[in-house]
């Protein structure tokens, strides 16, 4: 395997404060290759802005790198790559923005809002290009038009943009000086679908000419789904799954994968509601012993207080085979393969009996390590979740009518992922199967009430 880009290796941050550590980021690793898109999910919280912040050793106290490593192996750095976590203050201006670029989260509040957006772009230019002026006024109307803006809009305040447009200046100044890396916190969040369908359209135009590597971060697993070549997934300030793109869309095995998985709807397939993750993430004051997910599992077993939360190699034959030697696949679960059958839900309702579950089935099929762990009591107290089998949360069965077009879970990417992904805004409602479904059986029920009730006939047709 070749070198990554960059290289981040058992990386811990915390946030001091009187009450104790936030340990935001722990013993993460993290590989970016040349030419490639990575994607960190997670939901809100779980320390994905801080480790990139941090990689970059952008953060400022109460902030502080606790451990690990952080490598950088660009074309333009010496031979055996940059240490930034012992670069001094010179190599990591040479290092920022030159090498690693970032669109930060929000544009609104990285954007100077007493400077004009051309100022703020030649700014960047002039500090990290020897140019002469008029070349570097040049470059800054190109990428401004290069993200489709206007270069009049170089004398536009920040103010008298819009969210996209803002964004897209953010874009344009971190592509200005062609780095290597760019580091992508959120940069479409707030931004309606069919914005953010142009931005990504550009950024990905862009990647593909200018070839540089991204790590995506975005609280949107459907979206890194697909547009990343690889998708990291984090938890609790913790890395808890890593697995290319079209293996994690076909065989998570992370329980807390599973649940961001089952938090989207998808257009094609069969209809299913929509289970989410119940609860939320634990705090990130002090240690966090055994598996941080326990609460909210619905696997969790006595073992999973005690677990080694390490990545291991998922083992994806499930036949007892080997896993391979260099895993393509990791997750911190021991006990949860992309085979294992999702167990199955109990609610415990405030009165009367746990509603049963549909999926019973799961239970027997169990991890064996499962079977020899049953389920805590106390974990009763929460509504368990269980990833892929929300039907039988209410312990009704639900309506599967297959789409059109089969599975969209089961199939691999299309040659058009990036449409496919965000042209749900404009197809909604024509390839919404519920849609002619509530027509139709309003229709049925006009009908049904005017054969009972002659006299006002016509109801079918009004409605
Ligand atoms: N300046 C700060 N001081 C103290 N805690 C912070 C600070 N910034 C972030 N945190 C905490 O660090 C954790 C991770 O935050 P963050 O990296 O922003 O998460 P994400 O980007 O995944 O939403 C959160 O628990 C957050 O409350
Ligand atoms: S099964 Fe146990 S170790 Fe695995 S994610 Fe659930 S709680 Fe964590
Ligand atoms: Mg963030």
């Amino acid at each position: 395997m070749t070198q990554p880009l960059l290289d981040i290796r058992g990386l811990s941050i915390a946030y001091r404060s009187p009450d104790g550590d936030t340990r935001a980021v722990r013993g993460v690793d993290l590989a970016l290759h040349a030419g490639s898109i990575v994607g960190l999910a997670g939901e809100s919280g779980c320390g994905k802005s801080t480790l990139a912040y941090g990689s970059v050793r952008l953060l400022r106290p109460p902030a502080v790198i606790t451990g690990g490593s952080v490598t950088y192996h660009g074309r333009r750095v010496q031979a055996g790559g940059v240490d930034v976590l012992a670069a001094t203050a010179q190599q990591l201006r040479a290092l920022r923005w030159r090498e690693i670029a970032i669109v930060f989260q929000s544009a609104m509040n990285a954007l100077n809002p007493v400077l004009r957006v051309g100022e703020q772009l030649l700014d960047a230019l002039r500090a990290h290009t020897p140019a002469p002026e008029e070349q570097l006024r040049a470059r800054a109307v190109e990428m401004l038009e290069l993200v489709g803006i206007p270069a009049a809009r170089m004398r536009s305040y920040p103010h008298e943009l819009s969210g996209g447009m803002r964004q897209r200046v953010m874009i344009a100044m971190a592509l200005s000086v062609e780095p290597e890396v760019v580091i992508m916190d959120e940069p479409t969040t707030g931004l309606d679908v069919v914005v953010q369908r142009e931005i990504l359209r550009q950024v990905f135009e862009l990647k593909d000419r200018l070839g540089f590597s991204v790590l995506f971060i975005t609280h949107d697993l459907s979206l890194l789904l697909e547009v990343a070549d690889r998708v990291v997934i984090m938890y609790a300030g913790q890395m808890v799954e890593s697995a290319p793109t079209a293996q994690l869309r076909s065989g998570a095995a992370h329980p807390y994968t599973r649940g961001l998985l089952s938090s989207f709807p998808s257009l094609r397939g069969e209809r299913r509601e929509l289970a989410g993750i119940p609860g939320s993430p634990p705090d990130l004051r002090g240690e966090l012993v055994g598996c941080p997910f326990v609460p909210r599992c619905g696997f969790a077993t006595d073992a999973c207080g005690q677990v080694d939360m390490r990545l291991g190699p998922v083992d994806r034959g499930g036949n007892g085979s080997a896993p391979p030697a260099v895993a393509a696949h990791v997750s911190a679960c021991p006990f949860v393969t992309a085979h294992t059958p999702s167990p199955a839900v109990t609610v415990v309702a405030p009165a009367g009996p746990p509603v049963p579950a549909t999926a019973a089935a799961g239970d027997r099929d169990r991890d064996d390590r499962h079977r020899a762990h049953p389920v805590p009591s106390g974990h009763g107290r929460r509504a368990r979740w269980t990833p892929g089998a929300g039907d039988g949360r209410r312990g009704r069965p639900r309506s599967r009518r297959p789409c059109p077009g089969g599975d969209q879970s089961q199939q691999g990417l299309s040659p058009q992922p990036l449409e496919r992904h965000l042209g749900r805004a404009g197809g909604l409602l024509r390839t919404a199967p519920w849609v002619g479904d509530r027509a139709g059986r309003r229709e049925r029920l006009g009908q049904e009430h005017d054969r009972q009730a002659p006299g006002r006939a016509g109801t079918a047709q009004r409605r």
